[in-house]
């Protein structure tokens, strides 16, 4: 299948205050400026920080994310953020269904589903995860679980939109632990043939990121397998000195 070009995307999680933003954009921009990346580049910040590296990247193909979004658009939601107000503080993207989100915060598919929808409606790309526990690994059902949960989080809504599925085997998140490139191409097999069940050929396009443990070591040999769109880098997105030599492997 024509692989389109590869995103990838740092995940900052809740880390990071203004002086460490202010530190990482400085190194890329100068980096990218002086040999442009052959790749989308994306930065998913806390949402305190998302209008500031807006800001900082206006001029500059760098990309902005959110991590999170309410799937409702407004209202008594205290201490949520909507969609539209990623948007309205600069973001293009968002991350959605992420399994920390699922696992602390008991989010479903059908939720995740609304807030894919929810993004799409404000004009951002959403960044779709999945992803099976060790559990349901170790028991033979990691692409039936990874499966369940892209034909049920896609909402109809995303196709032929900008979005992006990310495979992240909730083990291999901060673990330092990956699957095999055979592992990692069996699931984005099967994620590819379920997204193309579920929406059709208009979402042949669209990336499907690995996430889990992706470091300056291993990232080549991962962006090269088959179906691998590109990376969702949690820890090693955090210092320039490990994002850009992942950047540059894509
Ligand atoms: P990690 O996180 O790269 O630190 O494993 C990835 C993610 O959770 O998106």
């Amino acid at each position: 299948m024509k692989q389109s070009v590869k995103l990838i995307a740092g995940n900052w999680k809740m880390n990071g205050l203004a002086a460490d933003l202010s530190a990482v954009v400085h190194d890329l921009k100068l980096a990218l400026q002086a040999e442009p990346a052959s790749c989308r580049v994306a930065i998913c910040p806390p949402a305190t920080l998302i209008s500031r590296l807006a800001d900082a990247v206006r001029d500059h193909p760098i990309e902005v994310g959110g991590q999170d979004c309410r799937a409702e658009s407004h209202g008594a939601y205290t201490g949520g953020v909507s969609a539209a107000m990623l948007k309205d503080a600069g973001a293009g993207l968002v991350i959605v269904g992420h399994s920390e989100r699922r696992q602390e915060f008991g989010e479903t598919d059908l939720l995740v589903s609304a807030k894919a929808e929810a993004a799409v409606r404000a004009g951002l790309a959403p960044i779709v995860c999945v992803g099976e526990t060790l559990q349901q690994r170790e028991a033979g059902r990691a692409v039936e679980v990874v499966r369940g949960q892209i034909m049920n989080s896609l909402p109809q809504a995303v196709t032929g939109q900008d979005f992006a599925v990310a495979y992240e085997p909730v083990w291999a998140i901060g673990t330092g632990l990956t699957p095999t490139l055979e592992q990692i191409e069996e699931v984005h097999r099967a994620v590819r043939a379920a997204m193309l069940e579920r929406l059709g050929l208009a979402s042949a396009a669209a990336p499907i990121l690995y996430g889990g443990s992706v470091k300056p070591e291993n990232a080549r040999d991962i962006l090269a397998v088959p179906e691998v769109g590109g990376a969702l880098v949690g820890g090693a997105s955090l210092k320039a000195a490990d994002f850009l030599p992942i950047i540059r492997a894509a």
